[in-house]
């Protein structure tokens, strides 16, 4: 059973500068929740229960966002407020929490395998705090990953990849798929931001991976690589050229995912979000159309 997710958040998103000053990329409110919120509750629905948060300097509100709060809640019911509780019941989904400090910024990769002393033996999910994989994270790609790893004993690795314009692959890890199955391929070969002439696809990783603990012999010898950093795609990598056997997964139609990293997805990512609330929905779609037929 893998219940295990590693969800690295140390990064300064400094391509979101200066919103991301004094609060952490994964606390943007996108329509009414905070986006880790979304990831955290995308792996629960996965059946994912402990998460184990690779954090950095300014990151505390993450830690804050999980607790329970007794005085909050206090609060809200001597003050006749009980209606709010609903939007704290978060706090008591099934979950543990537990948080380690990336204290040296070396990439994604050195990020992950901070997290070895706590993973231990067992295999894990790792998802990328800043994206979030299906319009309110209705999306069970984690679950679909991890009964493949179940399925194919041999398997060190499945990831989840989406297919991007060709002018985008700089910006991501691009597979070289192998094998296709009904549900998979094999991963051939992977490049961690490439550019347009060498990608040797236009498969992009898309921030989902289910790992066995042998990623971590390869990330404590990985040297730094695209941008000086340890890169988590560079170790598996070496592992693919060492014969060991990686799975690629296509995110399916509805799984999009959603990029909180930079401002033109964020803002993209909010409207959406916003449009699809149950709520508030149908009068933000009133006003956008009223803003556009002007
Ligand atoms: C990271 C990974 C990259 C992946 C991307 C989105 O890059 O290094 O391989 O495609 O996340 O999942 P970053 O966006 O942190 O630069």
């Amino acid at each position: 059973m893998i219940d295990l997710a590693v969800i690295p958040v140390a990064g300064r998103g400094t391509r979101l500068l200066p919103l991301t000053k004094s609060q952490p990329k994964e606390m943007l409110p996108v329509a009414g929740k905070p986006v880790v919120q979304y990831v955290v509750e995308e792996l629960i629905r996965s059946g994912v229960h402990r998460m184990l948060f690779v954090t950095g300097a300014g990151k505390t509100a993450i830690e804050n966002h999980f607790d329970i709060d007794n005085e909050l809640i206090d609060n809200l019911r001597a003050t006749g407020k009980e209606d709010l509780l609903a939007e704290l019941a978060f706090e008591r989904k099934d979950a543990d929490y537990f948080y380690l400090r990336q204290r040296r910024q070396l990439g994604l990769g050195h990020a992950v395998l901070c997290a070895e002393p706590f993973v231990r033996g067992q295999r894990f999910v790792v998802a990328l705090g800043d994206s979030i994989i299906g319009r309110g994270s209705e999306s069970k790609i984690v679950q679909r990953m991890i009964n493949l790893f179940e399925k194919n004993g041999d398997v060190k690795g499945v990831i989840a990849f989406e297919e991007v314009p060709h002018d985008e692959v700089f910006q991501y890890g691009i597979a070289q798929p192998g094998k296709n199955s009904t549900d998979f391929f094999e991963l051939d070969d992977i490049v961690e931001k490439p550019s347009p002439e060498e990608a040797p696809s236009q498969l992009a990783v898309a921030a989902r991976y289910v790992f066995s603990a042998e990623i971590f012999e390869y990330l404590r010898t990985t040297t730094p690589g695209k941008g000086g950093e340890i890169q988590l795609t560079d170790a598996i990598r070496r592992m693919i050229h060492d014969k060991k056997r990686f799975l690629g997964v296509h995110l399916s139609p509805s799984e999009l995912r959603y990029d909180i990293g930079n401002f033109e997805s964020y803002f993209t990512a909010f409207t959406e979000f916003a449009l699809a609330d149950p709520v508030y929905g149908a009068s933000v779609k009133q006003h956008l159309k009223k803003l556009l037929e002007r």
